[in-house]
């Protein structure tokens, strides 16, 4: 396994992160913890997680997917030997269970979450710490327009980070990300950082595969290579969409039959399911499983740092880490390419 630095860090991380929201609802504590022994048997040292997992959110499980991360933590002794990221939920007033749902990003919420998080992971400290989505009004999870009339009041980057400055001087977060961002957070951010010494983002977390390659079409390469901001790409399989099974079978077992319709729109919009039979002919062609075609694009990209993986069973986080060996040959590539061009992104 190959390992980079993140940003201007000096976090060093495996080019293959576990993530793990599927640990306390799709899974339980013993696959999780196998998982993990797992992962990092297999050269994995990254670990990402978050404030409001598992997914999908609910007020019964929040906060399982820390504890299981954490009793692991505890049992194993391997607290030193892994990067452990997670992060802080943004506004969003249907959680009511995380702070009464006024979880936005200002000094009591983000300190309070920072306590929590390390009670449940059962650490003094968190490597990265990130912001799971911004304040501001912004489209996200499968909104792809900016949309002026839904400006609401929000917390400024510079006391976020100020914020997070404190917190980074108590020892309690060593390095900050942001997710679900867009060039003109990255930017601000970074100059917020530099005009007034405050902490400087490391990463950025945004979705990321196949079906939703924004990141290279909204400048956001550009914009992270020139900040040297590191991307970890996200959802890289399209919640198992690019295994192809529910193209081979619409009730096939899995997070997209058993999760409600309506939850995840981007993931089942028809123009996904089309351009998933095309890279499954790919890769069917190829000698290649859907999942290791699209595993092994987002593991080869430039600008992916690290790409974050998730399973629900430990013999797909086997073929998901196996696929790491594989490279596409540049005839392949320009397969994708073009079946990019013609069905350009329907998963964003
Ligand atoms: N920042 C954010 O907003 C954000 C959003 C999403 C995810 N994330 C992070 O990214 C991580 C990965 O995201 P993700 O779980 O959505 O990744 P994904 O790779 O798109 O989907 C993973 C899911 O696909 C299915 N799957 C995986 N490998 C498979 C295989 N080999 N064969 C068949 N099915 C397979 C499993 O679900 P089933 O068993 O249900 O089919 C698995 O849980 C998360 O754990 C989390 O840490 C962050």
């Amino acid at each position: 396994m190959d390992h980079i630095t993140l940003g201007r860090s000096d976090l060093r991380v495996s080019r293959i992160c576990l993530g793990s929201m599927t640990f306390g609802e799709q899974n339980a504590e013993a696959d999780a913890h196998s998982q993990l022994d797992y992962a990092l048997e297999r050269g994995i040292n990254f670990i990402d997680t978050a404030e409001m997992y598992p997914v999908m959110p609910r007020a019964e499980t929040q906060g399982s997917t820390e504890r299981h991360i954490g009793s692991w933590l505890k049992k194993s002794g391997q607290r030193d030997k892994v990067v452990l990221a997670t992060k802080v939920a943004g506004p969003n007033p249907h959680m009511h269970w995380i702070r009464g749902g006024q979880h936005n990003l200002d000094e009591a919420n983000i300190r309070a979450a920072v306590e929590a998080s390390l009670r449940r992971l059962q650490t003094d400290h968190i490597d990265l710490y990130q912001l799971h989505w911004p304040s501001r009004n912004l489209p996200i999870f499968g909104a792809s327009v900016f949309d002026p009339q839904k400006e609401r009041p929000s917390v400024a980057i510079e006391d976020t980070l100020a914020a997070l400055g404190k917190l980074q001087e108590e020892g309690k977060i060593r390095h900050i990300g942001v997710s679900n961002e867009s060039c003109w957070g990255v930017t601000e951010f970074i100059k917020q950082a530099e005009m007034k010494g405050l902490p400087r983002i490391a990463t950025i977390q945004n979705l990321y595969n196949l079906t939703a390659r924004h990141f290279e079409t909204s400048l956001l390469d550009e914009t992270c290579y020139r900040a040297e901001v590191s991307l970890l790409a996200y959802s890289p399989l399209a919640f198992g969409q690019l295994t192809a099974k529910y193209h081979d079978n619409p009730k096939a077992h899995g997070r997209l039959t058993i999760f409600p319709p309506n939850w995840s729109p981007r993931y089942v919009r028809p123009g996904v399911l089309e351009a998933v039979g095309h890279y499954a002919k790919l890769a069917r062609a190829n000698g290649m499983t859907p999942a290791q075609l699209a595993l092994a694009w987002c593991y080869t990209r430039w600008f992916v740092a690290s790409t974050i993986i998730g399973a629900t069973t430990l013999a797909q986080l086997k073929e998901n880490i196996d696929a790491y060996s594989l490279r596409l040959p540049p005839d392949m590539v320009a397969a994708v390419d073009a079946i990019h061009a013609r069905l350009m992104n329907p998963g964003q």
